[in-house]
């Protein structure tokens, strides 16, 4: 196989970000963004996974509102594409496909120079809440929603964009050889 360039750089500069520009984000790039989710690895290359654009902010709006940590959630309407990432509740292994496909999304955007963040208070959320975002969004039953991500132009440098600081363990914390203390 012919070696490809590292992208450790990459993943290493990428930041959530949660403020943004009201430039609105070319369609070929919200594509493109897309297009690298796609070609995630899936189980079974089951694909599991839809994509809803948003752009109008009433619907951002009505989402954000119907969130009860709405102050933890209100980057979501912050930007001008809101990308809503549903799994498809039928393929086994639809959360963890959609949560890679959600990470290439991420780096394709970061290449672009736009921002994104992974927004995951979903899967605890009270019935009644995510029953009334899929509402709002007419999503099918079997369908549940992974994460969502406002996609748009960062305001701040990506050192002031985020309340947590993006620090890392060091290596030697989360490695070990051979058996779990090795
Ligand atoms: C599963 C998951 C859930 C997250 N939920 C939120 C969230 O609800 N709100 C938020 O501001 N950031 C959220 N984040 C972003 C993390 O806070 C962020 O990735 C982490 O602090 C590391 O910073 P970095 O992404 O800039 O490297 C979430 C990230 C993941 C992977």
């Amino acid at each position: 196989m012919e070696t490809k360039k590292s992208i450790l750089d990459l993943i290493k500069s990428r930041r959530s970000c949660r403020k943004f520009k009201q430039d609105s984000v070319p369609d070929e790039d919200i594509k493109g963004v897309l297009e690298a989710a796609q070609w995630a690895p899936s189980g079974a290359n089951s694909q599991p996974w839809k994509f809803i654009i948003i752009k109008n902010k009433e619907t951002m709006e009505k989402i954000v509102e119907s969130i009860p940590y709405k102050e933890f959630q209100n980057f979501l309407r912050l930007a001008p594409v809101l990308i809503v990432v549903l799994g498809n509740s039928k393929k086994k292994w639809h959360i963890i496909d959609c949560s890679l496909a959600t990470q290439n999304l991420m780096l394709e955007a970061w290449t672009r120079g736009l921002g994104t963040c992974f927004s995951a208070w979903w899967p605890t959320a009270p019935k009644k809440v995510i029953m009334s975002v899929k509402e709002i969004l007419k999503i099918p039953e079997e369908y549940v929603i992974i994460t969502m991500t406002p996609l748009g132009y960062p305001i701040d440098p990506p050192k002031e964009a985020f309340h947590l600081p993006a620090k890392r363990k060091n290596l030697e914390e989360i490695i070990s050889y051979e058996t779990f203390s090795g």
